[in-house]
């Protein structure tokens, strides 16, 4: 089975920018609406390092998430003619919000060339996130693929016969040149993205469904996010990503990044549990690294952090389970433990972990299927 996909997945064709471009698009439609709810993921193997063009530094791979989304809808009336700049209002959660629209705009224009359409209709765009805006939880993986998903959804309607993956993939090419990390929220379980020898149809452009076996121990993974700190992000994922640049680390990182993915592809196939473990968390305890030893440099994570992440080695060490944890760039947790001891774990971090929370705020997700159309 494993050789077959493996022949599938280096088999599978690769698409070039160009490839994004329409060719003939029927503008006749004069009105519409469509609405996609997208998830966010959380990478195993981490992003961090990005060329121009959001062209990520080193391949990636992530769970897809499932309770943590963004449902975007649009409203878009066709235009009496051509117009010059983009046209569209932006509601967040039922009010205007006047703060978001440059960063729609800046993506407006990095996607203009695939989306020409986008310069003849007014868009009414209204989005919500299931998770508090300030949460510290990154709203932009799913935030920008539910919105390029919508704006797929209106290309479909303009074109015949758009096949589902092709679909798929223009949709993770254009939400990753609104944020890198979104392009892996369009499919799940599994999504990895950038190009590596490990995986033939590997892409810098779009991310793709990990296309080899997956051990059942990782169906239905949980990811309980623990709320440490909910405030503004001290550092954007931009000048995150500009740190990569000269920094005295960043060649090894990016190899090491590509070697575990290497290794993650056999542990996701064999189930070696313990290995995904110790990947996982060296990968998380390797962003913050790069992050203490830029210039600037930065402490992302808080004493609770710290705390929690002490309490699940020890809690791992005497209870025999396979809990681990994973950070982004910032001071909350994800908590991931297999379905078959959710009990078990859980109730640990009920009683041990949540009094680390801000507020005693966590969230219960799982790995999901990807986005969804409403
Ligand atoms: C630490 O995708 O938010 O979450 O491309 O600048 O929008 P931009 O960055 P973003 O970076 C995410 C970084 C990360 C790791 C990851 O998700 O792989």
């Amino acid at each position: 089975m494993t050789v077959l996909k493996t022949i599938f997945a280096q088999r599978e064709y690769s698409m070039i920018e160009t490839d994004f471009i329409p060719d003939t698009l029927n503008l006749d439609k004069d009105h519409g609406i469509v609405q996609y709810t997208s998830p966010s993921n959380i990478a195993l193997i981490k992003y961090w390092g990005k060329l121009e063009n959001q062209i990520p530094a080193n391949p990636s791979i992530s769970f897809t998430l499932n309770a943590c989304s963004t449902t975007t809808k649009i409203e878009y009336v066709k235009l009496g003619k051509k117009a010059s700049d983009f046209s569209f209002d932006l509601y967040f959660e039922g009010l205007p919000k006047e703060e978001f629209k440059p960063k729609i705009t800046t993506f407006f224009k990095r996607i203009i060339t695939y989306m020409p359409f986008l310069l003849e209709y007014r868009l009414s765009i209204h989005t919500s996130n299931t998770f508090p805006h300030s949460s510290g939880i990154a709203s932009s993986a799913s935030g920008m693929s539910a919105l390029a998903l919508c704006l797929m959804e209106m290309e479909r309607s303009f074109t015949k016969n758009m096949t589902d993956d092709y679909f798929d993939r223009k949709a993770s090419f254009l939400s990753r040149l609104g944020s890198g990390s979104a392009c892996r929220s369009i499919n799940g379980p599994l999504v990895q993205w950038g190009k590596s020898n490990f995986i033939e149809s590997s892409s810098d452009l779009y991310g793709i469904p990990f296309p080899y076996d997956v051990h059942p121990i990782f169906n239905n993974f949980h990811d309980t996010i623990l709320l440490v700190d909910k405030g503004e992000k001290q550092v954007s994922s931009t000048v995150g990503h500009d740190l990569m640049h000269g920094h005295p680390f960043a060649a090894n990182r990016f190899k090491q990044a590509d070697d575990n993915l290497g290794k993650i592809i056999g542990v996701l196939e064999s189930g070696n549990i313990k290995e995904f473990i110790n990947i996982v968390e060296s990968e998380a305890l390797t962003l913050h690294a790069m992050m203490m030893t830029s210039n600037p440099y930065f402490i992302l994570m808080k004493p609770n952090t710290l705390s929690i992440i002490n309490a699940i080695w020890e809690f791992r060490e005497t209870s025999k389970t396979h809990v681990c944890f994973t950070l982004d760039a910032g001071a909350n947790v994800h908590v991931l433990y297999p379905e078959n001891e959710k009990d078990k774990v859980f109730s640990f971090i009920k009683e041990k972990l949540v009094p680390f929370c801000q507020n005693g705020q966590y969230i219960c997700d799982q790995i999901g299927q990807g986005a969804k159309k409403k």
